[in-house]
């Protein structure tokens, strides 16, 4: 059997699996978390229940032991039905990475199981309100004194900042060494002197909570730095590379969503007589839309291929995918409002959500032109 460049059957079965959960049991709720503004506890339950909230996780912490193919197929399919849920595995994933790829076993046996569990969520804390394409400039310190770590400073758009138990947080310990000079560490929400801002008023997304997360004098223990001091903006950068490939996923579903719901509309939708899928214009449209989502799912399944096995590419393919399959998104959800007129600029159907939500997709685990300069980089070395 000719089997190259074909989604393995268990990868298409948990396509299945996925879609089933999130058509009966997410789906249902997107409308509402995006009006409210409040996390989706339904869509984590269900979530947590059939194991796809943080399914990358190794099994020997308990987890799903998804690789990085399975996690994104399964972000797509869950932000098919509502992006905000989607930022649930994306950033458990995001918040654990650090942990996975540079933390002791120690370190790793302590946290990681509660959160293969369902029991905890995980942020990552790398920007500050001065700090955000240029994350080496950030100001958050971390001093050692005696055997605990003290934490002063500020971190900006923390996604799910407030829900999560754990964060990820990148600190200067040697001012005199920039990016050289920045460790990370793990943080407990519960940590004397954490702190949480007001949440943001989003565009989109609006059910995953974006807050401020603020550090006075938060004392931990010295065994909760993540590897060695100085090693954490490296962390962060591989974190990205790997995690880049969710948001391509989670681009690639809300695309996904969009396309299917406007295809049923125009078959539907009559004017002039006759269904408008029959008009030669929105055929065109149409058939863009469903051939740049292909060519950004490809792009996606590609660098989560790399990230699996830790392809030295994978910088660039991260960067790729994301950049490639966010811009993807956003077109193909403003045709799909196009496509459906004056009602796709209502609320009354879900495009105009998934417009909005698409949006974020070019900005965050680093702006499109951040992903442009990180592409450039890698062409042009050596
Ligand atoms: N892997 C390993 N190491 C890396 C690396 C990578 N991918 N990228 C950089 N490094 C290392 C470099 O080798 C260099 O190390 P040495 O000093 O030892 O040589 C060091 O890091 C500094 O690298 P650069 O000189 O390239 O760093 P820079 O200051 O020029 O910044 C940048 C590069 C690409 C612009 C980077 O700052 C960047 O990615 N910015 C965007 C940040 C970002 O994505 N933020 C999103 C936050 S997460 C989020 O969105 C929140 C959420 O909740 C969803």
């Amino acid at each position: 059997m000719f089997d190259v460049y074909r989604l393995p059957d268990d990868h298409q079965a948990i396509r299945e699996a996925v879609r089933e959960v999130c058509d009966a049991r997410v789906a249902p709720h997107a409308a509402e978390a995006d009006e409210t503004g409040e996390f989706p506890k339904q869509s984590y339950e269900a979530l947590r229940a059939s194991d796809f909230h943080a399914p990358h996780i190794p099994a020997e912490y308990g987890g799903a032991g998804a690789d990085a193919l399975a996690t994104a197929i399964v972000i797509e399919e869950v932000a098919r039905a509502c992006a905000s849920s989607s930022l649930i595995p994306a950033v458990n994933k995001l918040g654990t990475m650090p942990l996975l790829l540079a933390a002791s076993p120690g370190l790793k046996q302590r946290y990681l199981p509660a959160v293969a569990a369902g029991e905890a969520m995980f942020s990552y804390c790398l920007s500050e309100p001065e700090a955000g394409s240029d994350a080496a400039g950030m100001t958050t310190r971390a001093v050692l004194d005696g055997d605990t770590w003290v934490l002063n400073g500020a971190k900006r758009w923390i996604t799910n900042a407030g829900v999560s138990e754990y964060y990820t947080v990148f600190a200067v310990t040697d001012p005199s060494a920039r990016s050289r000079g920045i460790s990370a560490f793990v943080v407990e929400k519960g940590d004397e002197g954490v702190s949480f801002g007001a949440p943001e008023k989003k565009l989109g997304i609006k059910g995953s909570p974006t807050r401020e997360v603020y550090f006075d004098n938060v004392r931990i223990p010295a065994d909760r730095i993540i590897g060695e001091p100085g090693t954490g903006f490296a962390t962060a950068m591989q974190t990205l590379d790997h995690t880049r490939v969710t948001i391509a996923a989670q681009a690639v579903g809300i695309a996904q969503g969009a396309l299917d719901f406007a295809l049923g509309y125009v078959k539907e939708r009559k004017q002039f007589g006759r269904p408008i899928a029959e008009f030669q214009g929105l055929q065109f449209m149409l058939a863009d839309m469903g051939m740049k989502l292909e060519a950004a799912r490809q792009m996606t399944y590609v660098a989560a291929g790399k990230s699996e096995r830790g392809d030295a590419d994978l910088t660039y393919f991260g960067a790729a995918a994301k950049c490639f399959a966010s811009d993807a998104a956003m077109e193909i959800t403003t045709d799909a409002v196009q496509l459906l007129g004056g009602y796709g600029y209502t609320r009354d159907y879900p495009v105009e959500r998934m417009m909005r939500d698409a949006k974020i997709t070019q900005i965050y685990e680093g702006t499109n032109q951040v992903q442009r300069i990180v592409m450039a980089r890698q062409l042009l070395k050596d």
